[in-house]
């Protein structure tokens, strides 16, 4: 099937005496997701990122300390002290399913250039390492073992490899001789292996495409012809099927799907004692990037012995368990139909609407006039809700004591499906 868009083409130049002409354009297929597939990952909502390699033997961040903490004859030789024995595909799958997660992306090369997986495109890879076991394919079994997707985080510009035009620190040396072809070959080559051998997969998550433009619908070409229904984000050189805000909330957007990437710590890479995020913070990243109509993909940076941090653990089981009891307001939602505001956001679902109430600024909360009827109303959190709609708007207040310092949750039920609504602006909120 082909996307058909239709474009105004001035034929000026080519003699026409400037009356534009309407011309049919066709997208080829393959540039757009399955759209089933493209649901399926929007209801899932929330995946973990995990971002490891050797570097995590220094401490410092993936990719970006090659050349410049750690000089790069030093970090291009980690790996061959790399042997994280603790390293369960199993626990990290569970860690993840506690948290409430539903898909796991991880580095298999991040800039750096190290695989993750028994690559036969290069040497520079984990089977060469004291550890001598393939990551990448342990994890895909424990993924599939729970329930769990999969997607592989994959860099596309690599300042290892010899053919890539760019070197460290931070891609910022010309190298002096190179051959972005004959690099193309390898990375498709790579991203072939990851999908034939350890797919499906739910995404290739390509990330910094230097030099790429141009040659990124190669790669959406290539992952779609040898699995449909894979999705692809859009760092490719070429775009790709969702937006990827980095370490903020993106904005709400009904139309064009969205994944905010984001880190539990400071650093993306494993950095003892970094700063970890309190549980309000993190759940609140969540229900803002939900309330957006986002996913959030939360990153951990697991320990060179293998195993996640214990207290990231425990925090992202914190969330789990939140998740568990309200869980419905989440998953399989859409964002809206109220427009994020700090004091409340809103998903919905079938007939519901969900109010994420999250900070009380006076004793109800106006809303503005919905264009459906709210039949019945709830507190998911606990108590009940006072729900006075009029032609003025909607007012809703529930009792102090059941207001939650984290998220107090009313569904609305209305008389016709919430998702057919057109994104309201919230009035600011009253001041006490
Ligand atoms: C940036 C960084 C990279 C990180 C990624 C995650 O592109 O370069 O280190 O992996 O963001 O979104």
């Amino acid at each position: 099937m082909k996307t058909v868009k239709l474009v105004a083409v001035a034929l000026a130049a080519a003699g026409c005496m400037g009356n534009p002409a309407w011309a049919v354009e066709t997208e080829p297929s393959w540039k757009q997701p399955a759209p089933a597939a493209l649901q399926r990952w929007q209801d899932m909502r929330f995946g973990m990122f995990i971002h490891w390699g050797p570097v995590s033997l220094t401490g410092h961040e993936i990719g970006w300390s090659r050349g410049k903490q750690t000089p790069i004859e030093v970090y291009d030789n980690l790996y061959k002290e790399f042997n994280p024995t603790n390293f369960d595909a199993a626990a990290w799958a569970a860690t993840a399913k506690t948290a409430g997660m539903k898909y796991i992306v991880l580095t298999t090369k991040h800039h750096d250039g190290f695989c993750l997986w028994d690559t036969k495109q290069t040497d520079y890879n984990i089977m060469n390492s004291p550890f001598h076991r393939d990551v990448v394919k342990e994890l895909a079994a424990a993924c599939k073992q729970q329930g769990l997707a999969l997607g592989t985080y994959y860099s596309v510009c690599d300042w290892h490899h010899p053919d890539f035009p760019l070197t460290s620190p931070g891609g910022q040396k010309k190298r002096e001789k190179s051959d972005l072809d004959a690099y193309n070959r390898y990375l498709l080559a790579q991203i072939k292996e990851l999908i034939v051998n350890y797919g499906p997969l739910l995404t290739i998550w390509n990330d910094v495409p230097q030099q790429f433009k141009g040659r990124g619908n190669n790669t959406i070409k290539m992952v779609r012809e040898l699995q449909p229904d894979i999705l692809v984000n859009d760092r490719t050189g070429d775009g790709g099927d969702y937006g990827t805000p980095e370490q903020h909330v993106g904005g709400f957007n009904m139309a064009r799907p969205w994944e905010t990437c984001m880190t539990i710590c400071q650093q993306w890479a494993w950095k003892p004692g970094d700063q970890m995020k309190s549980l309000p913070e993190c759940l609140h990243a969540l229900l803002c990037t939900v309330g957006g109509n986002g996913n959030l993909l939360f990153n951990v940076g697991p320990m060179p012995d293998g195993r996640i941090e214990p207290r990231q653990v425990e925090r992202l089981k914190e969330m789990g368990a939140w998740l568990e009891k309200y869980g419905a307001s989440v998953y399989g939602t859409r964002g809206g139909p109220f427009k994020p505001a700090p004091h409340l956001v809103s998903t919905r679902k079938d007939r519901t609407i969900f109010l994420h109430i999250l900070g009380w600024s006076a004793d109800a909360l106006m809303l503005p006039p919905l264009p459906a009827r709210i039949v019945k109303s709830r507190v998911l959190t606990g108590g009940e809700a006072t729900v006075k709609q009029t032609e003025a708007g909607v007012e809703v207040s529930v009792p102090a004591a059941n207001r939650q310092p984290m998220d107090t949750i009313v569904a609305l039920e209305l008389d016709q499906p919430a998702l057919d609504l057109a994104p309201l602006s919230l009035p600011a909120p009253a001041k006490r």
